[in-house]
């Protein structure tokens, strides 16, 4: 939420350091102005040139460059005796990118010998360029703004030269919670020489090289009034220091390092800070100390995404000045301090993804009229905090952002919100209220940028006449809101209505009513029809979600004016017809997913452009013929092709091309031929299910091979799904968590075919299996000696194959052998009733007992695999995902009960059972 109040009182604060040199400028600027005898010196007005000459200035900002006088030029200044240039000011003031020229610095500024302000932070340079070391010899400047620049390499120590500069700022000024690569690194050492500086911003700058000494050396600043060292992967905040040189410091932004101390004690004594950002680090251990309420100057306290523990301490109250406060997302619990409800300047308050309880009641509001903005709310959704307010009250303030979530609300919704007229953000998610949204809220007319009123039980229809600002975002997931999908107005971004009782077609003008919706999720409702060709009309879509509904009718040819989609999911319908032919112009695609429908045809080779797949679930369609070369698609995870009619032989170049490959399913299909043996080297498998197919000739013996099941390591965090992405959009984070714990099911599955020869002796070194099934197939020989070594199998099925003899002993715990009817062999106690190398016949009751139990087992894999591709990018919220989670864990135990069986049948001859 509002990050602009505090970023206004950098800019305050920098002002104030400013208007010294500024009108000291304004007066020589005026002078030179008005003065045609003092004009510019010739070399002078050359090296400008140049400088224009290195830059591309399309807007035609620097149109003004041309004439004798250089003094007269806009963003040029000159001193009023010697007329030399002392004044360069292209700077990007409102930040926009439009804005800015690209470019390069030319080295012939350095000919501007007199230069005292320069500020170049306009110009983009395209990267890669290295730090001028020219600057270094400007040696009368005060003001150096380069921000913005993106240089690589090392920060030339010359800067030490500059002894005059009050102000250096060559922050990039890219927002801590987005990490990027810091190409441009120091050790600082050089800085300790700059004793006037009053305003530090070196964000961005990757000072890993100055670990140890970085504080010492800020700490030789004594003048200092705004530092900013945010995302400079700092990793260690000193809790010690001597004594503080820096106590007029104002503004301290630390956010975005990688500290994990808690927080120092020095910091305390720097009574006269006014803004302290410590967001975005790991600040853990511990509470938030008592000492904070030494702060007595603070009106900014910036503590969000942090380990904080425990409650807010009583203190804060001394913070009498403090107009925001930001707690958002550390780990706090217990009850808020009554004296935080003190704080009469609060303006924007954020304490939400806490676990907070006790109750808020309309006394605690009493003091706190100037806020406008609040967030509120617990996470994990621990519904523990309780707001206890009656239904005639009048709140003292006006909100403009109002954010409560996992928190007691309802039943009924809030009817304090009906003298709320100026809100744009109202967020109710979780907040256990039941009924219709009243008339009286959607008369009041408001303008959202955020509506999210997810996770509740609300009911009843929801107007097409609501009003959303630029880029909003609509939120009704998981109720029971009913009725034709609405159409709301174009500014909308995001759009969320998953979960509901939505019905009826999807509107076919929605793509011209919100032509720029990014993320459109209308999953789990009743929609029917088919998907309208004005969907490609979105052509800033990302995400596509419209699984599980009652779809039908053809997938549109529409794909190729979709750029930027990252994933499609459109499973679970009833879908026909064949996938068209989209599979182009869309560099972006993480996921496909047209599972479960009645889609047919052959797949076209199109998609073997989509090299940034990471997902393509096909399963239970009706697809058919050979599957073609997926050779560019470098980048897959997951390829689950089951329960289709696909033929041909199992492509090898799977092996060779998808490095990556965490799950591969064939299951149910009419694949031919052998197993390749390329897909022994597919080092991050898991899960391999080619049951239910044709496919003939040895299991390859390099099986063995596959390095992920046969790791000892218990590294668990380095498989592709195990990253996140994290977008933050307006407040929001969209997580996308690729499967958390499916990395855990490990699973061979090769039964039904007609693989023949002997078990490979190498499978046996695939000691992180949990289910190996074989059976059903023609193999033969002795089962490998060793396989005792699979200590953490749950799941092995040998049977219905031309096995032969007597492994039993080889495992340590016969244990394993319990709920076996249909087993009989040493050392059970059934005793060894076969001999040697003659084939074993299961007896009917096991046989079926066995079957069922099978067939169970199959259901729970596909589900596995089912599950997660049908969930796929669904999950786009933090609560979403983890609803899935729990769902998914749920089913984990599920699967433990119904899987603890073991069926080892040895010399099987399925013809001699007739
Ligand atoms: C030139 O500028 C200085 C300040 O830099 C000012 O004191 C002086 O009055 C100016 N001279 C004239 C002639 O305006
Ligand atoms: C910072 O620089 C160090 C080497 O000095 C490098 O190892 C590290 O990856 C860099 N950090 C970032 C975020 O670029
Ligand atoms: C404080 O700053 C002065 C001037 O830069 C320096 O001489 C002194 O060593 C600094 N003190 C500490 C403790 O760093
Ligand atoms: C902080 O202030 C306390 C009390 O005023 C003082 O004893 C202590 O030395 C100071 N610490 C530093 C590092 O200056
Ligand atoms: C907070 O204020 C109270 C009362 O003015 C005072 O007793 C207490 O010492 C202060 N605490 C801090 C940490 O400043
Ligand atoms: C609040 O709203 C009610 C009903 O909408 C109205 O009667 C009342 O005057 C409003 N009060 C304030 C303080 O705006
Ligand atoms: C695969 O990538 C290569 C190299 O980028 C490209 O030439 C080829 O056309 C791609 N194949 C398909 C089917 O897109």
């Amino acid at each position: 939420m509002g990050h602009n109040s505090a970023s206004a009182s950098i800019q305050l604060v920098s002002l104030l350091i400013l208007s010294g040199i500024l009108s000291l400028e304004t007066i020589k600027l005026g002078f030179c102005n008005d003065d045609h005898n003092v004009r510019c010196i010739d070399i002078e007005r050359k090296a400008l040139l140049k400088l224009k000459q290195g830059l591309m200035d399309p807007s035609g900002q620097l149109s003004s460059w041309v004439g004798e006088d250089c003094c007269k030029w806009s963003g040029v200044g000159c001193n009023n005796i010697t007329g030399r240039v002392n004044r360069l000011d292209l700077g990007n003031r409102d930040g926009y990118e439009e804005n800015a020229f690209d470019g390069e610095i030319n080295p012939s500024l350095l000919v501007l010998k007199d230069l005292e302000y320069l500020d170049l932070s306009i110009i983009n340079n395209f990267g890669g360029v290295q730090f001028p070391s020219f600057i270094g010899s400007l040696e009368k400047l005060k003001y150096l703004n380069l921000s913005g620049l993106d240089f690589v390499g090392v920060i030339p120590p010359n800067l030490g030269n500059l002894s005059r500069l009050l102000y250096l700022d060559l922050g990039n000024h890219i927002p801590p919670n987005i990490k990027v690569d810091e190409n441009l690194e120091t050790d600082l050492q050089w800085l300790a020489t700059l004793s006037s500086l009053k305003y530090l911003n070196l964000g961005g700058v990757n000072l890993t090289k100055a670990t140890s000494y970085w504080l010492p050396t800020v700490n030789m600043l004594p003048s200092l009034v705004e530092l900013h060292l945010q995302s400079c992967s700092l990793p260690m905040l000193p809790l010690t220091l001597p004594s503080i040189n820096f106590t007029s410091l104002s503004v301290l932004d630390l956010s975005g390092n990688e500290f994990t101390t808690t927080i120092p004690p020095w910091l305390f004594n720097l009574t006269k800070l006014e803004m302290l950002d410590l967001s975005y680090n790991s600040l853990m251990t511990g509470k938030l100390p008592d000492s904070l309420g030494y702060l007595k100057s603070l009106r900014y306290l910036h503590l969000l995404y942090n380990s904080f523990q425990g409650s807010i301490p009583k203190s804060i109250g001394n913070l009498t000045s403090l107009e925001e406060f930001y707690l958002r997302g550390n780990q706090m619990s217990g009850i808020i301090p009554e004296s935080l409800w003190e704080l009469s300047s609060m303006v924007s308050l954020d304490i939400s993804r806490n676990t907070w309880e006790g109750a808020i009641t309309e006394a605690h509001f009493v003091k706190l009229g100037g806020l406008r903005e609040v967030s509120i709310g617990n996470d994990p959704p621990n519904i523990s905090l309780v707001f206890n307010i009656s239904s005639d009250w009048i709140p003292p303030f006006k909100l403009r952002y109002l954010e409560i979530i996992s928190c007691q609300l309802g039943p009924k919704f809030p009817t304090w919100l009906r003298n709320q007229t100026e809100l744009t953000t109202v967020v109710l998610h979780n907040a256990r209220i039941s009924g219709t949204i009243p008339d009286w809220f959607w008369q009041l007319d408001l303008q959202f940028d955020i509506l999210d009123v997810a996770d509740n039980q609300l009911s009843g229809r929801v107007p097409n006449s609501l009003r959303f600002n630029h880029a909003s975002t609509i939120d009704l997931t998981s109720n029971r809101f009913e009725g034709l999908l609405p159409l709301w107005s174009s500014n909308i971004s995001y759009l969320y209505l998953r979960d509901n009782q939505f019905s009826g077609p999807i509107p076919h003008n929605i793509g011209q009513v919100m032509p720029n919706l990014q993320y459109l999720d209308i999953s789990t409702n009743s929609l029917s029809g088919s998907i309208p060709l004005f969907l490609g009309t979105l052509s800033q879509l990302q995400v596509i979600l419209i699984s599980n509904n009652l779809l039908s009718g053809e997938i549109p040819h529409f794909w190729n004016n979709m750029p930027s989609l990252q994933m499609i999911d459109l499973s679970n319908n009833n879908l026909s017809g064949e996938i068209p032919h989209f599979w182009n112009n869309m560099p972006l695609l993480i996921s496909i997913d047209l599972s479960n429908n009645s889609l047919s045809g052959t797949i076209p080779r199109s998609l073997c452009s989509l090299t940034s797949l990471q997902l393509l679930g096909l399963s239970s369609n009706n697809f058919s013929g050979e599957f073609p070369s997926l050779k560019n698609c470098t980048n897959m995870n997951i390829l689950d092709l089951g329960d289709n009619k696909f033929s041909g032989p199992i492509l090898a170049s799977i092996g060779e091309s998808m490095p990556n490959l965490h799950i591969l399913s064939l299951r149910s299909n009419s694949f031919t031929g052998s197993i390749p043996l390329k897909l022994c080297g597919l080092s991050a498998l898991h899960i391999l299910d080619f049951s239910h197919n044709n496919l003939s000739g040895n299991i390859p013996h390099c099986i063995g091979n596959l390095s992920y099941l046969k790791s000892e390591s218990t590294d668990e965090v380095n498989y592709g799904y195990e990253g996140r992405f994290e977008l933050v959009s307006k407040g929001r984070e969209f997580v996308y968590d690729y499967f958390s714990i499916l990395y855990l099911v490990t699973s061979i599955d090769l039964s039904d075919n007609k693989l023949s020869g002997e078990i490979p002796m190498g499978l046996t070194s695939l000691i992180k299996l949990d289910t190996l099934n074989l059976s059903m197939n023609h193999l033969t020989g002795n089962i490998p000696t060793n396989i005792g070594n699979l200590e953490l199998i749950e799941t092995l099925d040998l049977s219905m194959n031309k096995l032969s003899g007597k492994q039993f002993q080889t495992f340590i715990d016969p244990s394993i052998y319990e709920g076996n009817p249909g087993l009989s062999g040493c050392p059970l106690p059934t005793g060894c009733q076969y001999n040697e190398g003659a084939p074993q016949v299961l007896s009917g009751d096991g046989g079926e007992d066995d079957d069922s139990k099978r067939e169970k087992l199959q259901f729970v894999i596909g589900m596995v695999i089912g599950f997660c591709a049908g969930f796929w990018g669904v999950f786009g919220t933090l609560a979403m995902k983890r609803s899935w989670r729990y769902a998914y864990f749920h089913f984990l135990d599920k699967v433990k009960d119904a899987v603890l069986y073991f069926v080892l049948a040895i010399g099987t001859y399925l013809q001699k059972r007739s």
